[in-house]
């Protein structure tokens, strides 16, 4: 007996198929106010989330909630263009989707055909060493705080019961886009991302535990997607932008507009570093 999830994934993707039929090699996911970056896609196919079957619908402020088929362009020589899927706007934990629905369109694009998947956040940053609108290099992270999308009876059409976490974002991806920093002039972190449930920023003795624990940055979205994509046997690259503290000054509050803000000063680098990564792998 097939597990029931294969039986979604087959409409969704069927569906998907019928509007457009070419094959995406790179998957992105977009994070909040990031939103720009579908400006450097040569849009082919727009689909909204709504119309796809078995697909959640995005609620949060500052995300789209569409997947646009397209070309990412030749960048620099020798770099050669890629066909793309890009989610401008993701499904969140918090938002009160179960853990198997927030992956769902992972599993999706891995069926569409994708190679590798790109995922970015905004994340606040725990490390001293970090300040506000750095990108961070996401080499690792920690989910105990988050459910686990693979609870639950194993599909085992698409991985392992056990899947291996050894390396969840791509050793070879990392050192990519270091490189592509470096020629750019681009300054880089790197680091543990700690996933959270959130709605809440967390609370000054949290974030001062997420440092303890390993964490240089926390964020509320991406480790389902990489966990996901790893039970797949699908390659990750993650990208986090820093965009506030935890570990600050008395008074200094968070909202979620100077996080929308942080991210979008900090979004033509990032871009950069996204377009010359997809040419690249
Ligand atoms: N904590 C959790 N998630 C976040 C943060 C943060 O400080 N900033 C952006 N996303």
């Amino acid at each position: 007996m097939p597990h029931p999830v294969m039986d979604q994934l087959k409409e969704a993707v069927d569906f998907i198929r019928r509007q457009f039929s070419a094959t995406p090699e790179v998957g992105i996911i977009l994070g909040s106010g990031l939103g720009n970056f579908v400006h450097e896609i040569e849009v082919e196919k727009e689909i909204a989330y709504s119309d796809i079957p078995h697909f959640p619908v995005s609620t949060v402020q500052g995300h789209k909630g569409k997947l646009i088929f397209g070309n990412m362009p030749a960048g620099r020589q020798g770099v050669s263009s890629k066909k793309i899927v890009c989610m401008a706007g993701r499904f969140h934990f918090y938002e009160g989707y179960d853990a198997t629905q927030v992956v769902f369109p992972v599993r999706v694009m891995k069926q569409l055909g994708i190679k590798a998947l790109l995922l970015s956040n905004a994340a606040g940053g725990v490390n001293p060493a970090f300040s506000v609108g750095d990108l961070m290099i996401i080499t690792d992270h920690i989910s105990f705080d988050t459910r686990n999308p693979l609870i639950g009876k194993n599909i085992d059409e698409l991985g392992p019961r056990f899947p291996d976490m050894s390396e969840p974002y791509k050793k070879e991806f990392i050192q990519k886009a270091k490189s592509i920093a470096q020629a750019k002039n681009i300054k880089l972190q790197e680091g543990v991302y700690y996933g959270v449930t959130g709605p809440t920023f967390e609370t000054r003795a949290e974030y001062k535990l997420v440092h303890i624990l390993g964490g240089d940055a926390v964020g509320m979205s991406t480790v389902q997607e990489c966990i996901a994509a790893n039970h797949m046997g699908l390659p990750v690259f993650a990208m986090s932008v820093i965009t506030d503290l935890g570990i600050r000054e008395e008074e200094n509050k968070i909202t979620h507009e100077e996080v929308l803000q942080a991210a979008k000063e900090a979004e033509p680098h990032f871009a950069t570093i996204f377009r010359e990564l997809i040419g690249a792998i």
